[in-house]
């Protein structure tokens, strides 16, 4: 048996910022995947995600660096990079260094967060993250974020959610959750779950739709009360430690404040849910060859899913 940290850091798309928290000429050093990196915005717009060391002499960007125009401006000597991550710019040359270069891991901005594409071996994306609907719609309301860092692995944060027996025995759900569907076999995973979903109007028969693009970021649809959109970004920090994030909306239906009181129930049910979870995420061993029973839901599968986005597998 091996502890979690054994679990390799899986590459993939992670929120690395939210796009309005990344204004024009904006800098912030974010820790991602065991790396220190710089995410940075010309002032034209254009969002970029490099390392945090400068080719030059090593200094780190985002400690004093700064953006002038389409540059990023390196603190130590003032050399200048693009967002393409190649030097521009050397204060007191006429020259470049045409060798030096900045790693740069490729870059989205979808539903209001700015997504990277971190790989140890520099390997380009796999897939791409859509916008959902729900984010441009009007007619859903403004997200409310929680997030969350735990002391785990983003695999034991996936493997939560299809692990059925344990929402009557953490969650207190009457039964286990029925997984309808289960398909992992794609970068982008699919589970519908069939619940009882529980409100202050009564218990409605509901479903739990998932879309889960890569281990990184998930699109949660709870269906047969309100519309509403859970995008939940796991982002690792190190092997066993993470943050995971919940923008959660529902479509305005009534009054401002009445839609605004269902989005805080659901998101009062996810916060409490995630809470649960904690103490057995921090202190759970990652056990590679489990000892399963017939109930436990598709656990294996879903192994074999996140395997995908590993280098070298977990065992
Ligand atoms: S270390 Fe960055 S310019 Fe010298
Ligand atoms: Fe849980």
């Amino acid at each position: 048996m091996t502890l979690t940290g054994t679990i390799p850091v899986p590459f993939g798309w992670f929120r690395v910022a939210d796009s309005a928290d990344l204004a024009p000429g904006g800098l912030a050093s974010v820790r991602v995947c065991e790396r220190d990196l710089v995410v940075w915005r010309t002032v034209d717009g254009t969002a970029s995600c490099v390392d945090a060391w400068c080719p030059h002499l090593g200094a780190h960007l985002g400690v004093g660096g700064r953006v002038d125009g389409a540059s990023i401006v390196c603190p130590f000597h003032g050399w200048e990079f693009g967002p393409d991550g190649a030097n521009c710019r050397i204060p007191s040359s006429e020259r470049i260094n045409g060798r030096a270069r900045l790693r740069t891991h490729p870059v989205i901005e979808r539903n209001g967060l700015v997504l990277a594409w971190v790989h140890p071996l520099g390997d380009p994306p796999t897939f791409d993250v859509p916008e959902f609907p729900e984010t441009a719609d009007p007619d859903y309301l403004p997200f409310i974020i929680r997030s969350y860092v735990i002391n785990t692995s983003v695999q034991e944060l996936g493997e939560n959610g299809i692990d059925r027996c344990h929402f009557p025995v953490v969650h207190l759900a009457d039964e286990p959750p029925v997984i309808a569907e289960y398909d992992g076999s794609g970068d982008i995973a699919h589970v519908r779950t069939i619940v009882e979903l529980k409100t202050p109007f009564g218990d409605f028969p509901g479903e739990i739709d998932v879309h889960q693009y890569g281990p990184g970021i998930s699109a949660t649809r709870f269906i047969g009360f309100v519309d509403t959109l859970l995008i939940a970004t796991q982002t690792p920090i190190e092997r066993d430690r993470c943050e995971l994030r919940f923008h959660f909306t529902v479509r305005r239906t009534g009054t401002e404040a009445e839609a605004r009181e269902i989005a805080e129930l659901y998101v009062g049910h996810i916060d409490e849910q995630a809470r649960e979870d904690v103490p057995i995420w921090e202190h759970k061993a990652f056990v590679p060859r489990p000892a399963l029973s017939d109930v436990d839901g598709p656990i294996l599968e879903y192994r074999r899913w996140a395997a995908r986005f590993q280098v070298a597998p977990a065992g």
